[in-house]
């Protein structure tokens, strides 16, 4: 499949976990990409993946902090320049933190808050002008199960996911004349780098866990389950679909 030949796409997240393996997919259905993370060596990996593969002339890794304004303006503005244009924005970079919710500071939530939220609200309000200007741009936005459904000692994180949810809601209907479409993507056990530490509090009750299982498969999922669908959404298979989410869990909240 090459459906995305011809299109430019610009992915945070990009050293690891999901957003790496979307960087993959976009790249092996023909896409030109902009590889963004935090993780310098994480974006390493990425490119000598791609250089593997033979996709690393349409691949390029730029490190950007998603929840600093001054690096997603300039990052954002030499992407899309080196791109010549925008037409997918997927915001995949995230953390996970868990606590008891009585003992989580204002520094923990502000943290989640600014990575999370914020930083998928800046690299939108960046990516929106070049997104618009193509008449069909797509946003893909990083939900996630605990939006919806509960997950003890992760209130802050979920808090995060919800108001991702909402604000994808609000910008669909806001530029749906645009031809803008805004969707989320809400995984659940996935294998990625935030499942291998989730950071549980030491003392944490395992039985308020035990409902968090997938009903498919033996157990996690790998990132490419989510990047293929991620793929679907922001290609023109996706077309009639936009201010909804997506959930990706292998039916652990049926
Ligand atoms: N893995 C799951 O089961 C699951 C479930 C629900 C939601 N999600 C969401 O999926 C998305 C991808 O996470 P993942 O599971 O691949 O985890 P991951 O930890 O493997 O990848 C997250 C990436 O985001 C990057 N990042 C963190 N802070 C950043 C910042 N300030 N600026 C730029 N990059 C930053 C990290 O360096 C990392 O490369 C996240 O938004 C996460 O909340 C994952």
């Amino acid at each position: 499949m090459e459906r995305f030949s011809g299109r430019n796409v610009l992915i945070t997240g990009g050293g690891s976990g999901i957003g790496q393996a979307t960087v993959h997919r976009i790249l092996a259905e023909g896409g030109k990409v902009v590889a963004v993370d935090v993780n310098e060596d994480g974006l390493k990996k990425t490119l000598d993946r791609a250089t593997a593969d033979g996709t690393a002339d349409r691949l390029t890794i730029q490190v950007l902090d998603i929840s600093d304004e001054a690096s997603v303006t300039t990052g954002v503005a030499a992407a899309i320049g080196g791109l010549g244009g925008l037409d997918v924005l997927v915001n995949a970079a995230g953390i996970l933190r868990s606590s008891h919710t009585h003992e989580t500071s204002l520094e923990f939530w502000n943290k989640l808050l600014a990575v999370n939220l914020t930083g998928t609200f800046l690299m939108t309000r960046e990516a929106l002008p070049a997104l618009l200007a193509g008449g069909e741009g797509v946003v893909v936005n990083f939900s996630s199960t605990s939006a919806s459904f509960a997950h003890p000692y992760m209130a802050a994180y979920a808090a995060t996911k919800g108001g991702i949810q909402s604000f994808t809601h609000a910008i669909a209907s806001e530029y749906s004349k645009q031809g803008l479409r805004a969707v989320c993507v809400a995984p659940g056990s996935i294998d990625s780098g935030m499942t291998h530490n989730p950071g549980l509090p030491a003392d944490a009750d395992l039985s308020l866990l035990a409902k968090l299982a997938p009903a498919l498969g033996q157990g996690f999922a790998g990132p490419e389950t989510v990047a293929g669908v991620i793929a679907m959404l922001a290609s023109d298979d996706g077309a009639f679909v936009t201010g909804t989410e997506l959930r990706i869990d292998g039916g652990t909240h049926m």
